[in-house]
């Protein structure tokens, strides 16, 4: 354990204390006090190093509202959250009423998805069993969870991906996690908003500033692809044929090439048939020769595609470097690390630590202090400091833990980091980012 950091482990430990609801956990106090989809795969990360049954039981609750389509919803609801806390709460979305594939989850969900990042946190909760008392269960959590993570990566594989093109299409912004990215600006321009009623924002009181959220032309366009979502009752088909935003994210594409790495791994230990080994080998290759197909060279990024336009979306963010983390690059890689490491990313000279901010500080619809259009989010370079370290880039990945650590160490569990000052900004205490702490401090690389 990292003595460098005193007090910090403890810490974040009791913010996760803190949000835990009982089996699961809220992504943070106040401005999500629901069950998120990749929050929760974080979440379980370092709860592994405090607790594996606690782990496993993270990534159970949610998989329990997996739909019958294999899909695993963005969000898992608590009826016990204070009343209009969220903007979007079940009766919104009406899952089960409006589609069978959602019936029979014991808590009600939201019908997107997020990346999937739980293959990842599976075989990590194992992975930092082994050798310990908790092996043998972690083991018995591997079996049992095996069958609906396969679920969920066929999904993503079949119904998000018609044209068999190795790349995850989303439906929505906030698919992609990066919810208000310039990644899907000229995606979302053409999508044209119907009538609608007014409605209330109730993230902005949790936020220091309206800023650090996105924008009221931004939610406009949010709710009106779920009004349109709904209208085809999630319906894939009905959704795929007439749906506005239809975009081929690279790098939920990227988390999927390597959380299928992830699954084939764990189908080894539970012993999966070949025919399962088989069908993940083939998803890790079509990923890798989807995500090479989207390199642009004039940027040296690979970009995301809008199905609508058939045009790539040319900006330069974090997403850019997805290769990296799916382990695509090639002999593209040197030129991704030295574009990362360049002042148009991690190594601005204004920046405090060298970290990616989420979108290039040169890029005009870049803001330092807009959710995902620049602010440092650590669980994002918790997936970069992985990738590097499994690739081998021993030096450079400890370089960014140190920098991360170092960040929270000086702003606290904060949702996202001003890149240049590194300002705490979005909510406090965030789960995931006291996790991904967590995670770093016990890492003995
Ligand atoms: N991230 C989105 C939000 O801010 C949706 O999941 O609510």
């Amino acid at each position: 354990m990292s003595d460098s950091f005193p007090g910090m482990f403890e810490k974040a430990a009791e913010v996760l204390r803190r949000n835990d609801m009982g089996g699961w956990t809220r992504a943070a106090p106040d401005l999500y006090p629901h069950q998120w989809s990749w929050d929760s795969a974080f979440i379980s990360i370092g709860l592994a190093r405090m607790d594996t049954r606690r782990a496993a039981s993270e990534l159970t609750t949610l998989l329990a509202g997996q739909w019958t389509t294999g899909k695993v919803p963005h969000i898992v609801f608590n009826s016990e959250a204070p009343p209009g806390s969220y903007l979007l709460g079940p009766e919104h979305w009406a899952s089960a009423s409006l589609s069978k594939n959602a019936v029979g989850t014991p808590r009600p969900t939201s019908a997107l998805c997020q990346p999937p990042v739980h293959a990842i946190a599976a075989l990590h909760i194992f992975e930092v069993s082994r050798g310990t008392v908790d092996e043998d269960e972690a083991l018995s959590f591997l079996s049992n969870i095996f069958g609906r993570l396969l679920r969920w990566h066929r999904y993503l594989a079949t119904a998000r991906d018609p044209e068999g093109s190795g790349l995850v299409t989303i439906y929505h912004p906030w698919e992609s996690g990066t919810d208000n990215s310039p990644r899907w600006d000229v995606a979302l321009s053409n999508v044209r908003v119907g009538e609608m009623p007014p409605y209330a924002r109730p993230d902005l009181g949790f936020v220091d500033e309206p800023e650090e959220r996105p924008t009221a032309a931004e939610y406009d366009r949010f709710l009106w692809l779920v009004e349109l979502l709904k209208r085809a009752r999630y319906d894939e088909a009905k959704v795929y044929g007439s749906h506005p935003f239809l975009v081929k994210d690279v790098l939920l594409s990227a988390i999927l090439v390597a959380a299928n790495e992830a699954l084939l791994e764990v189908a080894r230990l539970v012993k999966a048939s070949d025919e399962d080994r088989e069908l993940i080998g083939g998803w890790i290759e079509l990923g890798h020769r989807g995500l090479d197909a989207c390199y642009d060279e004039n940027l040296g990024l690979c970009l995301d595609h809008d199905l609508r336009s058939g045009e790539p979306l040319r900006v330069r963010t974090i997403a850019g470097f997805a290769p990296l983390i799916s382990g695509s690059a090639g002999p593209r890689r040197r030129e991704l690390l030295r574009l990362l490491y360049s002042r148009a990313f991690a190594s601005h000279d204004g920046f405090r630590w060298q970290l990616p901010p989420s979108t290039s500080p040169e890029e005009a619809r870049f803001h330092p202090r807009a959710y995902w259009r620049g602010p440092v989010w650590p669980v994002i370079s918790w997936l970069f400091w992985r990738s590097l370290k499994l690739a081998g880039e021993g030096e450079r990945a400890a370089d960014l833990r140190r920098a991360s650590l170092e960040q929270l160490a000086a702003g606290g569990f904060a949702e996202y980091f001003e890149p240049f000052t590194g300002e705490p900004l979005g909510s406090d205490d965030q789960s995931w980012s006291a996790a991904v702490a967590i995670d770093w401090l016990t890492d003995e690389a």
